[in-house]
């Protein structure tokens, strides 16, 4: 009898994970510390549909007053609890949505709030609970950054290099100040110390990591700390940049001066063989805990993860936007009212948006009739500030036709798009700012009532609250990798944080990218290992994974791709509490070609979860759940890619909105296994099969992923913890995906010396004198695409110079296409050796590309493409 009973259950848990219900137990919702709250109060939110049992657990929990019931739109009840419940048993109910603080508001206002990173950046990820409640600062662990340097002597780092009691113990600069040059043989002059005092990038991610002072603090303010400089100064119009040997040197010494966790973000497209991602995997396997931004090329669409993030072991971060936003305010004063706006202003201190006094505003309209300054402006704006609206031209010229017409500076009204830091060079000299659109519409409004005068002080800083706080970034990279592994691991803030730079440039500045994420998780990984001494490098990111939080895709309400978001928002509680092991952190599913094309593997969609209960005396009961998260591709049904700006987006997800989505267009889940009692120190062994959305098109060529979540609840614990991995494969087969673009669309262009396209390449005579550039793009990475020359007879005549190479990228619509010279010289081999003149007489270029997952040697893996014929001469 029992044994039915329990085969009964079983079956009955799997079918409802079958049905992939939402995750059954919510989160707790954290505010800005700066907020006052109830104290043991809290508000409970039910899902829609929660059943009467669920609600009656919560009522009839020990120690719980029910204050208020809610039903109709919001589900849920207020609560009154004493010590012992924590908001987290509370969520860890099933039928739990959420868990909110009960918050107490007041009227008043305030303006340069000081402790703004703390505050309102750290609660998104339970550091401040690390801190606060568990003394978790990062003491004893030491971490090594490589990066720009960093100005340690800024008053929120430290103030000192190397000797006693101070954080950076270690560090070195590799590069000097000089803008790396192409020349292997030009001199390097590092300085005697990795101080920065241009860039800021270094700056930016050591106040990430241990800010102490008054207006940023860091995760883990005190660990040890290295500084390893690997990028120079920029100079205008040469972007910074570095070198693998200069990184791999830099990695080096970070893991000989012995620090635990490693801190790189670096960009590039590539292969999980590359060499940074090579050493980083290297380092990992040593022990120390490699942490790599996924990269900030996010609006490129997919396959846009960078390479050191690729490599085996190395966590790899994606960025999610801060709930909260820091800079400058802008006030504004109306005869109908006041209001703080926020700014986004130039880097330059030339063009800084500063007015410690009242300064009238006016609105532009210039001579054409629109209102911006992208004609000339016949305006007297002497002593005044111009509001204009973003047109036609850029933000210079704008800035310099009212600079003309006398006026002190300048607000630009966004139009439509989100608002971004103006670009303008030094010749501005006059305060520039764009500010959003609503607010553009505010100042307006007041000027057409009277008077507006504008103040924007130079030291007061006010916290706005972001757009689009809690979401994946925009720019956050996606996998998958060239062998479809997953891209991130997993996210951290890392979109609008407010940081320090070097003095020189200014002290303070919010800054966006996965190089902001990357240090954010290298803290709290330092905490986790301050508190979790017991965890081994490898289950630190383990533990971190399995304890993430999937990222809701608002448009969708489902969980945003894992190959974007990884395991979901890092959460320093959770996994500080983690008391189970789950192997493998996340599952690279591959093609599904794989499981039903011949010679495939039909083991493919099977997984193997390995589930170990670390509590030494407790049983665990599981229970595991499946949610399917947003399915993506960035195909069009013609084959061309979508382009972020004509499309919108270059990435579309599907269900497109929220809706409910027809049976078999998305994964789902089975498992044997998924309902088990786990005993003390036991490991369990856990089947599950994912099937693939067979409803959707093949021709679709979609990504698509989603979560396990396991849930053990511990005997007398008072709520379940959950355990989450994420899973992401490709439908269809992965090597068909074309790598070049197709012929059709003529994809390989001839510019002259001087950068002019030809047009007319039949009668194109190119010599050594003459010589032009063909240009083309990777629609996917390869392992090898080569440029040759093939004549009249279609023979080979041998590689053009430069133009054969191995392990590439794909051609990012932002970093646009790969050009190579034709000069009538060919070279015998893809290394470039053997250089000689061809025979004068007809030509073609032929791009040559090996496929996804193709062999190397074999000619038929390979995709080509000819150009028109052209004469050498
Ligand atoms: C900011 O935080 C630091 C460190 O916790 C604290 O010592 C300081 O008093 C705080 N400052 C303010 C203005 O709250
Ligand atoms: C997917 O399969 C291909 C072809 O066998 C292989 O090269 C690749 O490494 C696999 N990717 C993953 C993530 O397992």
């Amino acid at each position: 009898m029992k044994l039915v009973v329990s085969t009964l259950a079983l079956a009955a848990a799997c079918t409802s994970f079958v049905a992939a219900e939402p995750f059954p137990a919510g989160g707790v919702s954290t505010f800005p510390a700066s907020a006052r709250f109830k104290r043991n109060s809290y508000i409970v939110e039910f899902h829609d549909n929660v059943a009467d049992t669920h609600v009656n657990k919560v009522r009839s929990l020990d120690n719980i007053v029910v204050d208020h019931h809610y039903n109709g739109v919001f589900n849920g009840m207020s609560v009154r609890v004493d010590d012992s419940v924590r908001p987290e048993h509370l969520a860890g109910i099933n039928g739990v949505k959420r868990v909110y603080p009960n918050r107490i508001h007041t009227l008043t206002t305030r303006a340069g709030d000081k402790n703004i990173t703390s505050s309102c950046l750290h609660t998104m990820t339970g550091v401040t609970t690390a801190w606060e409640q568990l003394g978790l600062t990062g003491k004893g662990i030491s971490i090594g950054i490589v990066d720009s340097g960093v100005d340690y002597m800024h008053p929120e780092l430290g103030g000192c290099f190397k000797g006693p009691n101070c954080p950076w113990q270690s560090g070195e600069d590799f590069v000097g100040d000089d803008t790396p040059s192409d020349d292997p043989n030009a001199p390097v002059k590092p300085n005697a110390t990795p101080l920065e005092q241009c860039n800021g990038h270094g700056t930016h991610v050591a106040g990430i990591l241990m800010g102490r002072g008054e207006l940023v603090r860091g995760v883990a303010p005190d660990a040890t700390y290295g500084m390893y400089r690997i990028f120079g100064c920029p100079k205008e119009g040469v972007a910074g940049g570095t070198s693998d040997d200069v990184i791999i040197k830099a990695m080096l010494a970070a893991h000989r001066d012995g620090h635990h966790i490693l801190n790189l973000s670096l960009g590039g497209l590539g292969w999980d063989d590359s060499p940074t991602a090579a050493v980083a995997s290297k380092l990992a396997a040593q022990g120390m805990v490699v942490v790599a931004a996924a990269g900030n090329e996010g609006e490129d669409g997919l396959l846009s993860v960078g390479a050191p993030a690729i490599g085996k072991g190395v966590l790899s971060v994606g960025s999610v936007d801060n709930w909260y936003v820091t800079g400058g305010p802008v006030n504004v004063a109306t005869s109908h009212g006041t209001r703080t706006i926020q700014k986004w202003q130039s880097d330059k201190p030339a063009s800084a948006f500063v007015f410690d006094a009242a300064t009238p505003i006016v609105a532009v309209v210039d001579t054409k009739g629109s209102p911006s300054a992208c004609a000339p402006v016949s305006q007297n704006l002497a002593g005044k500030i111009a509001l204009v609206q973003s047109g036609e031209c850029t933000e210079e010229e704008q800035a310099l036709a009212v600079h003309k017409a006398g006026a002190v500076g300048v607000l630009i009204v966004n139009g439509d798009k989100a608002p971004s830091d103006p670009t303008v060079s030094a010749e501005v000299e006059i305060g520039v700012a764009v500010i959003r659109k609503q607010d553009g519409e505010f100042i307006a409004a007041g000027l057409g009532q009277g008077p507006v005068t504008i103040t924007a002080p130079s030291h007061l800083y006010n916290t706005f609250k972001g757009e689009t706080g809690g979401q994946m970034s925009s720019f956050s990279s996606y996998g998958p990798s060239p062998q479809l592994g997953m891209g991130a691991q997993v996210s951290a803030p890392g979109g609008n944080i407010w940081s320090t730079v070097p003095r020189a440039i200014g002290a303070y500045k919010s800054m966006s990218g996965t190089s902001m994420a990357t240090p954010y998780a290298a803290g709290v990984l330092a905490l986790l290992k301050q508190g979790r001494p017991d965890l081994t490098p490898a289950e630190l990111g383990q533990a971190l994974m399995a304890s993430s939080r999937p990222v809701t895709d608002v448009r969708t309400g489902l969980p945003v791709t894992p190959f974007q978001s990884g395991a979901g928002l890092i959460n320093i509680v959770s996994a500080l509490k983690s008391r189970a092991l789950v192997s493998p952190p996340f599952i690279a599913i591959n093609d599904t070609a794989y499981e039903t094309h011949p010679g495939g593997n039909p083991a493919v969609a099977q997984h193997t979860i390995t589930i170990t209960n670390s509590d030494k005396t407790r049983p665990a009961q599981l229970l595991t759940y499946h949610q399917m998260a947003d399915s993506v591709t960035m195909f069009k049904p013609d084959g061309s890619l979508y382009v972020a700006a004509t499309d919108k987006a270059s990435v579309v997800t599907w269900p497109p909105a929220k809706q409910a989505v027809p049976p078999g267009t998305q994964p789902g889940a089975t498992c044997k296994g998924c309902v088990q009692t786990i005993a003390p120190g036991a490991s369990a062994t856990i089947s599950v099969r994912i099937a693939r959305p067979t409803a959707l098109p093949e021709s679709g060529r979609w990504f698509y992923g989603g979560f396990l979540s396991f849930q053990l609840q511990w005997t007398d614990d008072k709520a379940a913890s959950s355990y989450v991995v994420p899973y992401s494969g490709y439908n269809g087969n992965f090597r068909d995906i074309p790598v070049l673009p197709p012929a059709t669309t003529n994809p390989l262009a001839f510019v002259d010396k001087e950068g002019s396209p030809i047009t007319d390449v039949a009668s194109l005579v190119v010599s050594a004198a003459e010589p032009v550039k063909v240009s083309y793009s990777l629609t996917m990475h390869t392992r090898k695409v080569a440029a040759i020359l093939v004549n009249a007879a279609g023979e080979a005549a041998g590689f053009l110079p430069g133009g054969c190479s191995t392990d590439v990228g794909r051609n990012l619509p932002s970093a646009g296409p790969t050009s190579v010279e034709v000069n009538g010289q060919v070279s015998a081999d893809c290394e470039g050796t053997q250089v000689a003149d061809v025979t004068p007489g007809k030509y073609r270029v032929r791009v040559m590309a090996l496929k996804l997952f193709g062999n190397l040697d074999t000619q038929s893996d390979y995709e080509s493409l000819d150009s028109e014929e052209f004469t050498i001469a």
